[in-house]
This record gives C-alpha cells, structure tokens and sequence, in this order.
C-alpha cells in the first residue's frame, strides 16, 4: 500500500529553493504522480524511474521547494531540446507543484529558479508544452516572462487501456534577454 501522504504547505512555513537530490526522487515522484492524476499537466500516465529522470534531466537545473520542515511540495527540471549545436541553450522543462501546496507561490519560486541557474549557466531559451485547459499553468508561466507562440492541434495522444484520445497542446517559451541576446 502506498503511504505516502502528499505534502501541504501550513500558511506560516518559509518557502525555500534547494537543488534536487537522488533521495528527493520519492517525494519528487508522488508530487509528479499526483499532477499526472489531474490529466491536465501532461501526456505521461505514469512517472518514471528514477534512472531514466536522472538520465535526461540536466544536472544544476533540477530544484525543489520545500516547507519549514523540509518536505518537498515541488520541483523543476528541464532537458535538452535537441543535440545540435545551435540548439545547446534551448531546453523544455517541467514544473509540479503539490496539490496541497498549490496557489502559495512554489511554482513562482521553482520557475524562477529555473530562470535563474539556466541563465547563469548560458541557457539561453525555455520552453513547455501545456494543455489549453491548464489555466494555472499558463497564468504561472505568463507572470514569468513566457509567451504563447501558438498552439499545436491534437500533436499528442494518451493512451489509457488501450483507448487513444488526442489532445493540443500551447507552447510556451521565454527568450532571455540577458543571454545571447545582443552580439
Ligand atoms: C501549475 C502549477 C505548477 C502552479 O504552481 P503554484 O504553486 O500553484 O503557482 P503559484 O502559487 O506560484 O502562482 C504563480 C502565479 O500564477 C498564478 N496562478 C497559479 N495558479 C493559477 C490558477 N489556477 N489560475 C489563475 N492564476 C494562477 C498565481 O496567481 C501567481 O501569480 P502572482 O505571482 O502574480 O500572484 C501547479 O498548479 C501545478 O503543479 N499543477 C499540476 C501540475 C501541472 O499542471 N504542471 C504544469 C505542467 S505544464
């Protein structure tokens, strides 16, 4: 039986940002399982393992939030976009933030963590892909400088018990301006 109860952020605990570690992974991957349950953050069905998050995810660009007694109420990481050269600053990322912890200012704090130790390391574009109805999501990443640069229909299916259903999905992108921008 799975005990893990997911995290709430009590109104009076200090929000803190701290690089991710391999022994966040259980509390980072209930706070993905729970966003996955919404339908509405992703096309996964299922997290995955730690090995395959830890083989794609760049290191130094994996946080999470915590509360005044440390529990994780969420996280960020991105990948690489693509191998090319030209591309070597653009990553896609993703962001979580508990249910119980949500509309507290965790996703703010996490995706500007993000910002800031991308740019720092020379990541010069992020970008997402978010489903049309994932309002808090889109409001999230417009207050952080990201912007709608279209929308791409049914680009993706689910698959649940063998039943595909397709979806569209905006894609959101924030151009630094203080990496590559003026050469
Ligand atoms: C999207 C998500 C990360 C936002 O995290 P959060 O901690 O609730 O967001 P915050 O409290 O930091 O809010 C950040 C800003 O977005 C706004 N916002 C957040 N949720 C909102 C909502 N549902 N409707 C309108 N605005 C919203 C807040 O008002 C806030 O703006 P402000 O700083 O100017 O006041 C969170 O809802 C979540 O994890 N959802 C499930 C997983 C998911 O969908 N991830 C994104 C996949 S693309």
């Amino acid at each position: 039986m799975d005990t893990v109860q997911p995290p709430v952020l009590r109104t009076s605990s200090p929000l803190t940002l701290r690089p991710m570690t391999a022994a966040d992974w259980p509390a980072v991957r209930e706070v993905y399982a729970a966003g996955i349950a919404t339908g509405l953050a992703t096309f996964e069905t299922e997290p995955p393992s730690w090995t395959a998050f830890d083989a794609t995810r760049l290191p130094g660009h994996r946080h999470v939030a915590t509360d005044g007694s440390g529990a994780v109420l969420g996280w960020v990481a991105c990948s690489r976009e693509s191998p090319r050269e030209a591309y070597a600053g653009v990553v896609e990322h993703s962001v979580y933030v508990a249910p119980g912890a949500q509309g507290r200012g965790a996703g703010r704090l996490l995706l500007q963590g993000l910002v800031d130790s991308t740019e720092a390391d020379g990541i010069w574009t992020i970008r997402s892909a978010v489903f049309p109805a994932n309002t808090g999501s889109l409001a999230l990443h417009e207050r952080l400088g990201f912007r709608v640069l279209g929308r791409r229909e049914r680009v993706g299916r689910r698959i649940v018990d063998g039943r595909a259903t397709w979806h569209d999905v905006l894609l959101v992108e924030r151009r630094s301006r203080v990496v590559g921008w003026e050469d």
